[in-house]
């Protein structure tokens, strides 16, 4: 067998056979998936803004694990009735309740791409911050689009980094991607975590980022 046929069966091999991916649930079912492995590591990078009264989307899950001992108040904002985790029912894209400049953070991981208008949102996340609070977003950058999930966009760093810059001004913000090009195939093909090494999930190149974060305080 040649050579170029070889690898060809390895790369087959490793990213599974035929069109479909190996998971119909971003690996869910599988494992970790790689775009949850880097929110966690995003997170944990920035562990010691995790204080304070913090509020979460949908669940408190990073606020408990992330946060620990240092979270005083902890909230869930979801945005309509359906969630019995909520503590706070709000569209932050239309005038609401939620006082401003109540939270010490806000952790906004995979929210922003199912919103239809960013600007408002960003305006709010920004207006119900304390001075000094910091906002920490992930979102997806390459992934599949759950169909029902109303999956609106997605993002670069960059175009993240915009966004947010315009409540929370320049130099306030500070934006990154997580991942490589065989990262980028895997998560597409349905690959989870545990099925690659550390060095290979660790390794950068921005160009094949799946998920981009941000972190941005509030002056
Ligand atoms: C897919 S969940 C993701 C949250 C979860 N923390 C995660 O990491 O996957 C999306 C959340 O965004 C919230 N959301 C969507 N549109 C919103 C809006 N306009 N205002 C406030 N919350 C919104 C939903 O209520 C839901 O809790």
């Amino acid at each position: 067998v040649k050579r170029w046929a070889l690898r060809s069966i390895f790369a087959r091999a490793r990213l599974g056979l035929g069109v479909s991916p190996l998971s119909e649930r971003w690996g869910f079912d599988r494992g970790t998936p790689l775009h949850r492995h880097y929110i966690r590591r995003f997170l944990e990078e920035n562990a010691s803004d995790v204080r304070g009264s913090c509020l979460e989307f949908n669940d408190s899950l990073y606020t408990e694990q992330i946060g620990g001992h240092r979270v005083i108040e902890r909230h869930v904002i979801h945005v309509d009735r359906t969630n019995p985790r909520a503590t706070i029912v709000a569209d932050l894209t239309k005038p609401n309740e939620v006082g401003s400049d109540r939270f010490d953070c806000i952790i906004c991981t995979h929210v922003l791409h199912v919103v239809f208008d960013l600007r408002a949102i960003a305006r709010e996340l920004h207006r119900i911050l304390r001075p000094g609070g910091v906002l920490l977003v992930a979102v997806p950058q390459l992934s599949m689009a759950g169909p029902e999930f109303d999956e609106l966009w997605r993002f670069t760093s960059l175009g993240l980094r915009r966004l947010l810059e315009e409540p929370f001004g320049r130099g306030q913000v500070e934006a990154r991607g997580y991942g490589n090009a065989l990262v980028a195939a895997a998560e597409i093909r349905g690959l989870v975590a545990e099925e690659l090494t550390e060095r290979e999930i660790s390794a950068q190149d921005p160009r094949f980022a799946i998920e981009a974060c941000a972190r941005a305080v509030k002056r």
